[in-house]
């Protein structure tokens, strides 16, 4: 088990390349995999949530090869993938099994997809519902948990849906699957969820139409090659803003970040609690905004969270509760029920660890209330468990900032699902931090 030690206090300073988006990597492989002809990706997150989707892929036939910093994908076709030989492993990851299964559902052959243990306890039964609504046949574990084996050659229909959450992973599916549907495919998102799988879509030619919350693909398209280039991962990068907000003479640059407008509530809802976050020289990457992003410390309030607000932000919030033990008065988040479902439960383990800290916290069934500490408290020191959960370590690290005694964390290791080289950025960066493997 990998645990991190961290000193207390410090400052974050210079320019940090976070690497790229996890969801745009995972997205950029599936859709270049089933495209006619080369892609070349660059930018492409090597973490163990998106190898896993590579591996997948290359398990049904599709090659990858590197080309300096790209990753060249020789796109099979819509109809050109093999079966594999074995069960697809997923690992950790949920963005992985859920839009695979709407791929795997439209194929003319049988696949099982498995993961983790932490991945076996997540609900699939929401994407096994229109699936099976569409014609899929998809059968799962008790409780409609992974793994799920999918059974091919099922003529796929078109649906209308609204998800009963805001999901893109729900919604990405439908599409997917929608691909590989007879007739037309609708979504009707209840809220705003990121949307890189429709703009990504339609840089691999495939028409997409938008209406209101409605979205409509119609099936039997094919995608053609492009070529992508990852922003860094605003969710990664979100620590680092934290991190530089809370500690004391902090200043740096994180260049070329994503910022789409589906995915930047961590921006707004710190610069609402008082943040120093400046977006510098904002232009497009492939379909994509982006911007340089420069922090420096503030003093922050306490705020109310809420409303569309969440789904937003929805990966950050383990950092964004670090930020308001920080701040001066009471934070309050309701509507975050999802956060119960992520890669552990983050409102209950977040609560836990925040209280080892010594910051008085409530816990609600879909939220939490943090008391803040204030600008001149400090964090007592602690022993935390992350439950596995990468970014439950990554947001307790920065805690460190503001304590006055060592904080150690345990179960480390999934902090390479989505941000390999974590450690050494932050030490760099001037997070006093070390890692070692323990044995449990
Ligand atoms: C993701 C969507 C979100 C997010 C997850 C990645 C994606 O999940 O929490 O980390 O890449 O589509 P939901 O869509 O289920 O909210």
């Amino acid at each position: 088990m990998r645990r991190f030690y961290l000193q207390p206090g410090g400052a974050l300073n210079g320019e940090i390349s976070v690497p790229g988006d996890k969801s745009v990597s995972h997205r950029a492989v599936m859709l270049s995999a089933i495209a006619h002809g080369r892609s070349r990706i660059t930018g492409f997150l090597e973490s163990a949530d998106c190898l896993a989707t590579l591996h997948a892929f290359e398990a049904m036939g599709v090659s990858f090869t590197r080309d300096g910093a790209a990753l060249v994908v020789d796109g099979v076709g819509r109809d050109g993938l093999q079966a594999p030989a074995t069960a697809l492993d997923l690992g950790n990851s949920g963005t992985s099994m859920r839009l695979m299964s709407g791929l795997m559902a439209g194929q003319r052959f049988d696949s099982r997809l498995v993961g983790d243990a932490s991945l076996s306890r997540r609900p699939m039964a929401r994407v096994i519902e229109p699936l099976t609504r569409m014609g899929a046949h998809i059968e799962g574990q008790e409780g409609g948990r992974a793994p799920l084996s999918i059974h091919g050659s099922q003529r796929l229909q078109g649906i209308d849906y609204t998800p009963p959450v805001a999901s893109a992973q729900i919604k990405s599916c439908v599409l997917l699957a929608g691909l590989y549907a007879q007739g037309i495919t609708r979504v009707t998102e209840p809220g705003i969820s990121r949307d890189h799988t429709e703009r990504m879509l339609s840089a691999f030619g495939v028409r997409i139409e938008h209406e209101a919350r409605t979205l409509s693909i119609t099936g039997g398209q094919t995608l053609e090659a492009a070529d992508v280039a990852v922003p860094a991962d605003l969710s990664s990068a979100a620590f680092f803003i934290v991190g530089a907000t809370i500690a004391q003479s902090s200043e740096i640059v994180l260049p070329g970040v994503g910022i789409n407008p589906t995915r930047r509530g961590v921006i707004d809802i710190l610069v609402r609690m008082g943040a120093d976050i400046r977006l510098y020289d904002e232009r497009i990457q492939a379909g994509e905004p982006v911007a340089d992003i420069v922090v420096r410390s503030a003093a922050l309030t306490g705020v109310d969270i809420g409303g569309a607000e969440v789904e937003l932000a929805i990966d950050e919030f383990p950092a964004i509760f670090v930020a308001a033990a920080c701040a001066e008065g009471t934070t309050r988040l309701t509507g975050a029920a999802e956060l119960r479902v992520k890669e552990s439960d983050r409102i209950a383990v977040m609560a836990d660890g925040l209280r080892q800290l010594g910051v008085e916290v409530e816990v609600a069934d879909d939220g939490l209330t943090i008391v803040g500490r204030g600008a001149a408290t400090a964090f007592g020191g602690a022993r935390i468990a992350c439950h596995d959960d990468h970014r439950i370590a990554m947001a307790f690290a920065m805690a460190a900032l503001r304590a006055h005694a060592p904080i150690e964390i345990d179960d480390c290791d999934f902090v390479d699902t989505s941000f390999p080289g974590f450690v050494d950025l932050a030490a760099v960066a001037g997070l006093q931090i070390q890692a070692s493997e323990v044995s449990v």
